[in-house]
């Protein structure tokens, strides 16, 4: 049969998809604290290469490393798998926080979305500007054209609960300045990341847990997709909007298909069918634990969704070193 024409079987692929974010943790396990980030990418983006072949499936890498001319491997485009399977869409980011992962600060993941073919924007590497929310709140109860005062006031009323009750998840750059001031003012509390925004808006998913409500703010525009398929599993809203610096950004856009620059696109939009997605912890956040190395063995955690069905589980993985080396 015609591989593309194949059923996406979202539960049988999910636990390959489990393993490819596994290996890619264990890959850059011996990386953490070493201030090497390259290293640490490498060594994530050989061992998810290798894994994503070993599936059966006729996967096409829509989000990845970077346009073909500039990423080796898994770059987009990249036809990866067997070839014997159903035809995939893959979003991946083999080492979300490489920054993260050389200083051994929290929430460096690995991170990998699939879905049947034409189910993700291919959204080219440029920045998105994001807003993201929790589950259980009537659509759009925050939008983009909010001013940050708006969006926090109307999400402390929606919940029923002052501004000061809010935590806002911002990744700390000189762009944001004005950005935080506005939400200081309002008396919310701010959550400063200094990388890693697919683990910001993961965070708002599980507020009781990790203490955020919303996450807002610029960042890649591929980790905007990833995070919309993180939360088109776990619930909860996502909005973003394409920024281009200069014409070689709006190029890249066009490229991949983009017509209408300045659209935003909700969850649903970013990822227009059910996905099945996978994150492993590489060092250690309020998701998910770091990977555990001891003598003689490692283990890691991994989370693994099911849009279809809201399938959320955590997975600890434990292998004595030798036969993770030899694998
Ligand atoms: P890397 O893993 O490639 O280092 O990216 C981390 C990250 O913090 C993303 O989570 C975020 O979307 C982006 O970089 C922000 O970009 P910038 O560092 O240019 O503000």
């Amino acid at each position: 049969m015609n591989a593309a024409k194949m059923d996406f079987n979202d539960r049988l692929l999910s636990l390959g998809l489990a393993r490819v974010a596994e290996q890619a943790a264990l890959a850059s396990a011996s990386l953490v604290g070493r201030g090497d980030e390259k290293a640490a990418d490498q060594a994530a983006v050989n061992a998810m290469r290798e894994q994503l072949n070993l599936l059966d499936i006729a996967g096409v890498v829509v989000i990845g490393e970077g346009e073909r001319d500039e990423a080796p491997m898994l770059y987009i485009g990249e036809e990866v798998g067997t070839g014997n399977g159903p035809g995939v869409d893959i979003a991946l980011d083999p080492l979300e926080g490489t920054t993260l992962t050389a200083k051994d600060m929290p929430n460096a993941l690995t991170v990998i979305a699939m879905g049947p073919r034409g189910s993700m924007l291919h959204a080219p590497d440029v920045y998105m500007d994001k807003l993201a929310i929790g589950p259980g709140f009537p659509e759009g109860v925050v939008n983009l054209d909010m001013s940050p005062r708006e969006r926090v006031e109307a999400l402390a009323k929606a919940n029923g609960c002052e501004a000061a009750d809010i935590t806002v998840c911002i990744l700390e750059r000189p762009r944001h300045e004005a950005m935080i001031a506005e939400v200081r003012e309002t008396g919310a509390s701010i959550r400063l990341i200094t990388d890693g925004d697919v683990a910001g808006v993961m965070h708002c998913a599980e507020s009781e847990v990790t203490g955020i409500d919303m996450y807002m703010g610029q960042g890649g525009a591929p980790e905007g997709v990833l995070a919309a398929a993180a939360l088109k599993c776990m619930g909860g809203q996502i909005f973003g909007r394409l920024l281009f610096r200069n014409d070689d950004e709006r190029g890249r856009a066009t490229k991949a298909g983009i017509t209408d620059l300045n659209r935003v696109y909700a969850r649903d939009e970013m990822v227009t069918a059910d996905v099945i997605f996978a994150a492993t912890g590489v060092t250690g956040g309020s998701l998910l634990p770091s990977i555990k190395r001891e003598p003689g063995w490692v283990e890691t955690t991994t989370l693994l969704m099911r849009s279809k069905t809201g399938s959320v589980r955590r997975m600890s993985y434990r292998t004595p070193t030798w036969s993770h080396n030899n694998a």
